[in-house]
């Protein structure tokens, strides 16, 4: 740029300040052309995010999620029943999970449920949040039917502690704040 710059200076095509502002120019430019362009693997990998977000936001309402209206008064720790309960995930309906399960936890009382890896501990416990819903019996909190329970209402009352839990990079407390906001983002 500077052999460049002399010669066209020399010929007198380019005054000497001309010659200064085009050597800044194409130097800052590159430099930091070279910067951004080291951003495009996180804008490439945003836009990816953002599609997934604006997927979930258009997913089809009408899903457990948003059946059952029921909201009643919870006094402490409800009696939890499972009534015969079989269970399949929707991803795998012809792998059975939980079979013709009942078991009563009566209310206050603490229960230890104790199994294998995957014999599906994990989800009675998804159940009991409705994440999911059985696919035949019922299951009931203090005799309501969980399948006709308010979900946001239930979730309100249920708290998971689960066994790896997504932490942010944050104060102890901050965390806490999220898990409590987390229900009512919408
Ligand atoms: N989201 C899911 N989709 C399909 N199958 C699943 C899912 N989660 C768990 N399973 C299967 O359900 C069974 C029970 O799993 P889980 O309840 O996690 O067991 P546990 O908590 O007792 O280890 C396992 O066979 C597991 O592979
Ligand atoms: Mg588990």
């Amino acid at each position: 740029m500077f052999y460049v710059g002399a010669v066209l200076t020399a010929k007198g095509l380019y005054t000497f300040q001309q010659t200064l502002e085009a050597f800044s120019l194409i130097t800052f430019s590159v430099a930091f052309s070279g910067a951004l362009l080291g951003y495009v693997p996180a804008v490439s990998k945003a836009a990816r995010a953002a599609l997934d977000l604006l997927r979930l936001l258009r997913l089809d309402k009408d899903t457990a999620e948003s059946r059952g209206t029921d909201r009643y008064p919870i006094d402490g720790a409800p009696a939890i029943a499972f009534e015969r309960v079989d269970f399949a995930y929707p991803s795998r309906p012809d792998a059975l999970v939980l079979r013709d399960l009942s078991f009563v936890v009566r209310a206050g009382e603490s229960v230890a449920i104790v199994g294998a890896s995957g014999s599906g501990k994990s989800s009675v416990v998804a159940l009991i949040q409705r994440l999911f819903e059985p696919s035949h019996g019922r299951i009931t909190l203090d005799g309501h039917d969980l399948g006709a329970t308010d979900v946001r209402f239930l979730r309100d009352h249920v708290a998971v502690v689960s066994q790896t839990p997504v932490l942010f990079d944050d104060s102890v407390e901050a965390n806490v704040l999220c898990a409590l906001a987390w229900p009512r983002l919408d």
